[in-house]
C-alpha cells in the first residue's frame, strides 16, 4: 500500500488566486518528492479551528496569508527568532511532538528577490517603508539588518506606524511619520509598498517628492494590485521598479527547504510565472 502524500497548505482569505499551491508541486517535481498542498479559504474568524484541524489530521505545515499572519503567530506554541522579531507568522510548521511552530520568512525572501535576483545592494540606503500591517512587519527587521541605514514608516493609522517603530528597537534608524506628512518627507532611495491598497483596488495617491534620483521602488504585491504603485514609481523617475513577485517565490523556496530540507531551484519557476504576467 503506498503511503498518501505530506499535506501542506496556503491559509488566506482569499486565496483562491494565489500562487503558492503551483509553486510548491513545481519545486517538488525537482525532487520526486510526492506531497499536496492545497489552498483553504476561510476568514478570521474560522482560521484557528481550521489550522489546528489541518494538523490534527496530519497537515505537516502551511503557509499563511492575508489576513491571517498576526493570528498565526498567536496560534503557535512556538516561534522562531524572524517570527517573534517580526510579531507575524507566514509559515505554520508541525513539529514531531505535535507542537506547531510558527516562523515568518518574508523578510529573507524580500531581501534574497533584491539582493541576489536583482543584484541590488541595500547598505546605506534611506527606506521607507509605506503600511505598518501584517505584510510590513513581516519585512520591516529583515531590511534593517539588510543594512539600510533608515528606515520610515509611513501609515495610514499613525498608532501602528509608532508600534512598528516602537517594536524594532533601533531609534536612531527606524521612526514613524504620518501618512499627512508624505510631501514634507524629502526623498528616499528605496521606497517600498507594504501597504494593502492596491488588493483593494485603491489608488495611493503619493508625491514624486518622494523619489530620490536612481530610486528603487518595490511593491510587496503583485499583478493588478501592484500596478498602480508600479505606474507612479516609473511616472515619479525610479530607476528601479518592481512587484513582489520574486518575493512570493523566494519566501515558497524558504518554506520549501524549512519543510523538506531541500533546496529548490527557484529561477525556472520565476520565469515561467513573470513571463505569464507579461
Ligand atoms: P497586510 O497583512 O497586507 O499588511 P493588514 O495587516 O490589514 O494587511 O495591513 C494593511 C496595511 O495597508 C495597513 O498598513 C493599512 O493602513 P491602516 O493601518 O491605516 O489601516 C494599509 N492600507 C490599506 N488601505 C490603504 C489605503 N487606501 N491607503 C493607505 N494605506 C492603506
Amino acid at each position: 500500500m503506498s503511503e498518501s502524500p505530506r499535506r501542506y497548505a496556503v491559509f488566506g482569505h482569499p486565496v483562491a488566486h494565489s500562487l503558492s499551491p503551483r509553486i510548491h508541486r513545481d519545486f517538488a517535481r525537482q525532487f520526486g518528492i510526492d506531497l499536496s498542498y492545497e489552498a483553504v479559504e476561510v476568514d478570521a474568524a474560522g482560521f484557528a479551528d481550521a489550522a489546528r484541524d489541518f494538523f490534527v489530521a496530519g497537515g505537516r505545515g502551511a503557509n499563511v496569508t492575508v489576513p491571517h499572519k498576526e493570528a498565526a503567530m498567536a496560534l503557535a506554541d512556538v516561534h522562531s527568532r524572524a517570527a517573534a522579531l517580526a510579531g507575524v507568522a507566514n509559515v505554520l510548521t508541525r513539529r514531531a511532538d505535535g507542537s506547531v511552530e510558527a516562523h515568518n520568512n518574508d523578510g529573507a525572501g524580500l531581501v534574497r528577490d533584491l539582493t541576489e535576483r536583482h543584484g541590488q545592494d541595500l547598505r546605506g540606503h534611506d527606506a521607507l517603508l509605506l503600511g505598518a500591517g501584517g505584510a510590513a512587519q513581516g519585512v520591516a527587521a529583515a531590511l534593517l539588518e539588510a543594512g539600510v541605514q533608515t528606515l520610515t514608516i509611513v501609515n495610514r493609522s499613525p498608532e501602528r506606524a509608532d508600534a512598528l517603530a516602537d517594536r524594532l528597537g533601533e531609534p536612531a534608524r527606524a521612526h514613524s511619520r504620518y501618512w499627512e506628512d508624505l510631501p514634507g518627507l524629502g526623498s528616499y532611495d528605496l521606497i517600498i509598498n507594504a501597504t494593502s491598497a492596491g488588493v483593494q483596488g485603491k489608488a495611493l495617491d503619493l508625491p514624486f517628492s518622494l523619489i530620490a534620483p536612481r530610486a528603487l521602488c518595490y511593491d510587496l504585491s503583485y499583478g493588478a494590485a501592484a500596478s498602480g504603485f508600479l505606474a507612479w514609481a516609473r511616472a515619479a523617475g525610479a530607476r528601479l521598479a518592481l512587484d513582489g513577485l520574486g518575493m512570493l517565490v523566494e519566501t515558497a523556496a524558504d518554506s520549501f527547504e524549512h519543510w523538506h530540507g531541500k533546496r529548490p531551484d527557484t529561477e525556472p519557476v520565476y520565469a515561467t510565472l513573470r513571463a505569464e504576467q507579461a
